[in-house]
């Protein structure tokens, strides 16, 4: 009959795994193994997924590639964490045109046609970086620092929308205050070893440094290892400012190096798991969802390490 046919076919699909294709930027950093990490939990075949997993090592021109070949396999959903935030029209297309929805997560794109993606979820990048400015104003305030501090910034990869929203974010804040000066800002890639390497030549180029801001907590990590290495006392001589708050980060306060971890959640694997399975059932879904992040400073370290899930 045919309501014994439709309950076949509801059935059928009920228990197809989504195929999910997921471009992921690479494994440069704690929060983005943590981020790998949840959505490889959240999209399991025990989820009803089947993910097609694809490291780009941070180069666009891989994700380009992953994504057209996640087309060519048909898959029933594309995932994307993009490297950075333009040139993400043409492969967009494709997918559109092969009625692929695409979600994209963590970092944003920036393009003419919303309509190339179906929906994204992640930080509030610039948001982020006043708050790291506004946490810095307020302890040189406290500490009665008001002479001239320098900064110099380690950025991440540039071009991200994490770079470009923390750059912003920091610098449009810190100069209403005519007490901070920014001496110099370059990229160490988001990674430990370049943070440490642009950190040492920071360090030769300038002998008045007093605060690093580092655009994420892996780039802090090799900043702290130059300073010490320079005989300087990081965390104290020098104000350590850093972004994502991963539990290493908890452990480097607790040890009285770094000054402050401004939180990025990097857990979107459930949010993307139940965005997909909307998608899938034509469900409507929200098109922008920021998430909810904290500023963590040394003096709670102690007590909210045990609480930190990545
Ligand atoms: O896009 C999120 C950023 O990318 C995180 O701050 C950084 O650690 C990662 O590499």
């Amino acid at each position: 009959s045919e309501s014994a046919q439709s309950t076949s076919a509801n059935d059928s699909g009920s228990n197809k795994l989504i195929t999910i294709g997921f471009s992921q930027v690479g494994a440069e950093s704690d929060w983005r193994v943590a981020n790998t990490a949840s959505m490889k939990s959240a999209l399991s075949e025990k989820n009803g997924f089947k993910l097609i997993f694809a490291d780009a090592q941070q180069k666009q021109e891989n994700q380009i590639k992953a994504v057209r070949d996640f087309i060519s396999q048909d898959v029933d959903v594309i995932a994307i964490a993009p490297v950075t935030e333009t040139g993400w029209e043409t492969v967009l297309g494709e997918a559109k045109d092969a009625d692929i929805p695409v979600i994209i997560v963590d970092r944003m794109i920036k393009v003419s046609d919303d309509s190339l993606f179906s929906c994204w979820v992640g930080s509030d990048f610039q948001k982020e970086g006043v708050n790291a400015a506004e946490w810095l104003v307020n302890y040189m305030k406290e500490k009665g620092k008001t002479d001239k501090q320098n900064v110099v910034v380690l950025q991440g990869t540039i071009g991200s929308s994490a770079e470009i929203g923390r750059t912003k974010g920091f610098g449009d804040t810190i100069k209403k205050y005519d007490n901070f000066n920014i001496l110099a800002q370059q990229t160490g890639e988001f990674t430990q070893a370049k943070g440490q390497e642009v950190m040492e030549s920071f360090l030769k180029q300038y002998n008045d440094i007093d605060v690093v801001i580092a655009q994420n907590d892996n780039m802090a990590f090799g900043a702290i290892d130059a300073l010490k290495a320079a005989g300087k006392a990081p965390g104290k001589d020098v104000t350590i400012v850093s972004f994502d708050a991963v539990k290493a980060a908890f452990k480097s306060m607790i040890a009285g190096d770094m000054n402050v971890s401004v939180e990025c959640n990097p857990l979107h694997g459930p949010r993307v798991a139940e965005l997909a399975k909307k998608l899938m059932n034509d469900e409507k879904v929200e098109k922008i969802q920021y998430v909810d992040e904290k500023v963590y400073p040394a003096e709670i370290a102690e007590k909210e390490l045990p609480n930190r899930q990545y």
